[in-house]
Formats: structure tokens, C-alpha cells, sequence
């Protein structure tokens, strides 16, 4: 019987109350068809629980059922807590509120990675690295003559980040790997930069080694081979904090498949290739993009909010509110509050006046008072208002979704790693319950 027991079995989990957990502390206990089976529970440093069902299925035979795995933690990890009631989140124990207060972008991913803050001179190595590698193989650029120059830049940034791994192979020593996590650091920005170019029919930009990371893409994006080109301080500050606002976010749905694909040992460029094609999608990464055309669209409609947030209510429209909601946050995502208060700072600084930034104060202030809203804890998330900044710097509707994977990317190779160096790794393989026909006789094609 695949899949384990019949669906018609009752399962009832039991989580013991405090008093009763006496009899058996860190444990939980399954009735399943009359017996019971007791699973060890885990605590994590933050106090959370988790009933450890490894061996169920080898001792009941039974599975767990989790669409969308709400439920479900695929493995133990150090580099990120979020509480979603709270609206807490941490890299490496460290408060997002206070990363995004003092950190550079570099030494985010370098505390993501390597798990603890750098020292100056680790910073400067690694940071010298990422500078060093940041040239593409000119080889590579043949590639992209060949993309249309009407290509969404996901679809080239998820190509040729995977096709990173013709030309830097896996090394068998650790060593390797630092290099490899650098080249994919120092190459993205150039692949990312270059895909706008490609979009737009101007030259490729190469990169500069006197530039900082942001600054050496917005460089690359930006100038162009007629004319100097400066990086406004504003905008560079600007950046570093969307990126690190990205960084991580731990189970997200592009993490845990670049942590699926890595679990079969695929290499690190494949795997984060996944990770991109897992966050293009509208109800992850894409939403970025998809907020602002929604605003875009509202304005064009006469600006009339309110007509839009009755059609998010009503599930017959298909209208979903881009940019809010989130599977963990339900309290304030606290991406998207320091978000709001630098969309201001960042629009004034640059002297820029946007409509769309006032439809989006709109419709959060009308969400934050409406019931439908406020039961279902939909608040702005990350990317509501993490696109008006983007329009703000210059970078197209399009490329935003790339944005967000340059951020994401350290996160990204920091679960890769993680799950590599773990011993409980196994290879990722859920199971089913199946619901399709029993057995029956197959049916030549001359008798159907
Ligand atoms: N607009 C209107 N209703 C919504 C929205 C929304 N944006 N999000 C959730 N709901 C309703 C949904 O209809 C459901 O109502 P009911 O309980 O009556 O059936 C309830 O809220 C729960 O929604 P869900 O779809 O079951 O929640 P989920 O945890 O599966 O989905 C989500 C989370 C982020 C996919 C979803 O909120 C959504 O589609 N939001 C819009 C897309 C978006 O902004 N995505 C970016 C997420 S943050 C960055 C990232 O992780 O990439």
C-alpha cells in the first residue's frame, strides 16, 4: 500500500499539555488504529517545537500529509529565525533592524555564509575576491547574442548562472568551494547587468575593480562607454539595504529547492540556478514586478484604490493584493516597515515624486482597517514597497525580480552549504498519497 495507511484511518497527532509531558518529557505521542507511538521532539534554540517523524512510517507505516508543507520542517538550520507572530527576524541571531542600520551588503552575506560577523581583514579578503572574479569568460557573452533581446532578464540570469558550471567544475576541496561561492557573488552582478543591457541593445559594461559591490552594478547597469557616469552615495546606500533586506529568509519556497536540488549533490551553480526559477514565479519573488504593474494599473483605471481592495475581497474576481500577505508573517513583515520609511528617505533624497508611492500608502491604509484584511493578518509584505524604491533608482519593472535574487543569493548558498556539511542530509524525496485508479487491465489501441 503506497503511502502508508488507508485514508479512512483516523490520525490524530497529540502534542502532550506541559502537565502531562512529565510522564514522558520530549515526546509526543500518535493514536493511530488503536496503538500508539511515541516520536521524540525537537526545541530549537528559539524555543520552537518540532515532533521529529523520521520513523514513523518505518514503525505505523503511516505518512504525514502537508500540502504546501505549512507543517513541515525539512531540516534543522542556524542561519535565520523569523517569528511570524512577532514579526521578528534575524540573521545569525542579529536583528534585521540593526543589520539594515550598520551592515554593507558584502558583510551580510559574508555573516550568512560563513556564520559569523567577519573581521576586517576577513571582510577585505572576501571582498577582494568578489572584485577579482567579477568578469565574466568572454565566451559567456556569446550566450547572450543569442538570447531575443526581447528575453525576460530571469530567464537569462537563471541560464547563465547554471551554465556558470561549464566553466568552473566542482573541486573536491573546500577550498574550491569558498572560490566557486565567490565566483557566483562576484558573476551575478555581471550576468544581471548584462541581461539589462542585452534587453535595452547597449554595450556590455565591465565591471570596475576601484567600485564597491553595489556600486560596480549600478556601473554596469547605468554607464555607458560615451559618457562618465558617477554612483550617487544615496543610491548606493539605497541598494545595499534592499539587498540585505533579501538576503535571507530562511524556507522560503526558492531556498528549500535549491536545498531540494542540492540534496541530490548537484553542484552549486545548478542548484542556485533552481533557487532563481523558484523565486521568478508571481507569488514569490515575481510579486515585486507584479505590485507595481498592479499600482501602474490601478493609476491608469483613475486611481480609485478602494475599487481595487472590494476585487481583493472577492474570490470570484481573481484580484489577489500583489505584495501582501505572507505564509509566515502574520503580524507586520518587518522587511516591509523599514521598506515604507526608506521609500520616503530615498525618494525625497533623490528628488523624485511618485503617484504610484501614494496609491500603495493608500491601499495599506484601507487593508490595515478593513476586517477581510485584518483577520486573515494580510499585511504589506517585502516586495509592496520594495519595487517603488527600485523605480526610484532607475531599475526597470522587469529587472526587479533579478534584484531580488542578487539578494537572495547569499542566503541561498548559506542553506546550500549548510545542507551539504549536514550528516542528517538525505536526499529529498517526499512521498504521496496516491488517489488515482486502482488496478486495472491496460487496453490495447485497436480495442479502445
Ligand atoms: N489578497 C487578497 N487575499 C489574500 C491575499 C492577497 N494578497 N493573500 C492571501 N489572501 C487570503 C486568501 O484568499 C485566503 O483567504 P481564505 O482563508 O478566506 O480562503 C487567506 O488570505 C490565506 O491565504 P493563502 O493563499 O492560503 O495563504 P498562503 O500562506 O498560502 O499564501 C502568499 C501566502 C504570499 C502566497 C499570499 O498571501 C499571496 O498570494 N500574496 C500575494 C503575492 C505576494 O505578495 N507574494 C510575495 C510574498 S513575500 C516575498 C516572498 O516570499 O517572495
Amino acid at each position: 500500500m503506497a503511502g502508508g495507511k488507508r485514508m479512512s484511518q483516523q490520525v490524530k497527532d497529540v502534542v502532550e499539555e506541559p502537565t502531562a509531558v512529565a510522564a514522558s518529557p520530549g515526546s509526543a505521542r500518535l493514536a493511530l488504529d488503536g496503538k500508539e507511538y511515541e516520536l521524540p521532539v525537537v526545541v530549537g534554540t528559539e524555543g520552537e517545537v518540532g515532533i521529529d517523524i523520521s520513523q514513523l512510517r518505518a514503525k505505523s507505516g503511516a505518512i504525514t500529509l502537508d500540502p504546501g508543507y505549512g507543517n513541515t520542517g525539512a531540516c534543522e538550520s542556524a542561519i535565520t529565525f523569523i517569528d511570524g507572530e512577532a514579526g521578528i527576524l534575524r540573521y545569525r541571531g542579529y536583528p534585521i533592524e540593526e543589520i539594515a542600520e550598520h551592515g554593507c551588503f558584502t558583510d551580510i552575506c559574508y555573516l550568512l555564509i560563513y556564520g559569523h560577523l567577519p573581521s576586517k581583514q576577513e571582510l577585505a579578503d572576501f571582498e577582494g575576491r568578489l572584485t577579482y572574479h567579477s568578469m565574466l569568460h568572454e565566451d559567456m557573452k556569446k550566450f547572450f547574442e543569442g538570447f531575443p533581446s526581447s528575453a525576460h532578464p530571469m530567464s537569462m540570469l537563471g541560464s547563465m548562472v547554471a551554465s556558470l558550471s561549464s566553466y568552473y567544475p566542482d573541486g573536491a576541496k573546500s577550498n574550491d568551494l569558498d572560490l566557486n561561492i565567490a565566483r557566483l557573488i562576484a558573476k551575478t552582478p555581471t550576468i544581471a547587468a548584462y541581461s539589462y543591457k542585452k534587453n535595452i541593445g547597449q554595450p556590455f559594461v565591465y565591471p570596475r575593480n576601484d567600485l564597491s559591490y553595489c556600486s560596480n552594478f549600478l556601473h554596469m547597469m547605468f554607464s555607458v562607454p560615451a559618457e562618465p557616469y558617477n554612483v550617487r552615495p544615496s543610491v548606493d546606500r539605497a541598494l545595499n539595504l534592499l539587498l540585505i533586506l533579501h538576503a535571507d529568509h530562511e524556507q522560503n519556497c526558492s531556498t528549500s529547492t535549491v536545498r531540494m536540488v542540492g540534496s541530490s549533490q548537484a553542484n552549486l551553480f545548478a542548484s542556485i540556478s533552481a533557487g532563481i526559477c523558484a523565486l521568478w514565479g508571481p507569488l514569490h519573488g515575481g510579486a515585486n514586478q507584479a505590485v507595481i504593474e498592479m499600482l501602474e494599473h490601478i493609476r491608469a483605471d483613475g486611481g480609485d484604490y478602494k475599487k481595487y481592495m472590494d476585487m481583493a475581497k472577492d474570490k470570484s474576481s481573481g484580484f489577489r493584493l500583489m505584495g501582501f500577505g505572507h505564509r509566515v508573517y502574520k503580524n507586520f513583515d518587518p522587511r516591509a516597515k523599514i521598506l515604507k520609511a526608506t521609500a520616503d528617505e530615498v525618494l525625497a533624497e533623490l528628488g523624485v515624486r511618485d503617484p504610484l508611492l501614494e496609491i500603495a500608502k493608500g491601499l495599506e491604509e484601507v487593508a490595515l482597517h478593513d476586517d477581510f484584511f485584518i483577520s486573515r493578518k494580510l499585511y504589506p509584505n517585502v516586495d509592496f514597497y520594495s519595487g517603488i524604491i527600485y523605480r526610484a533608482l532607475g531599475i526597470p519593472t522587469n529587472m526587479f525580480t533579478v534584484m531580488f535574487a542578487l539578494g537572495r543569493l547569499p542566503g541561498w548558498i548559506a542553506h546550500w552549504k549548510e545542507m551539504l556539511a549536514d550528516p542528517k542530509t538525505r536526499i529529498n524525496r517526499p512521498r504521496q498519497i496516491y488517489i488515482g485508479a486502482t488496478q486495472r487491465p491496460f487496453v490495447p489501441i485497436d480495442q479502445r
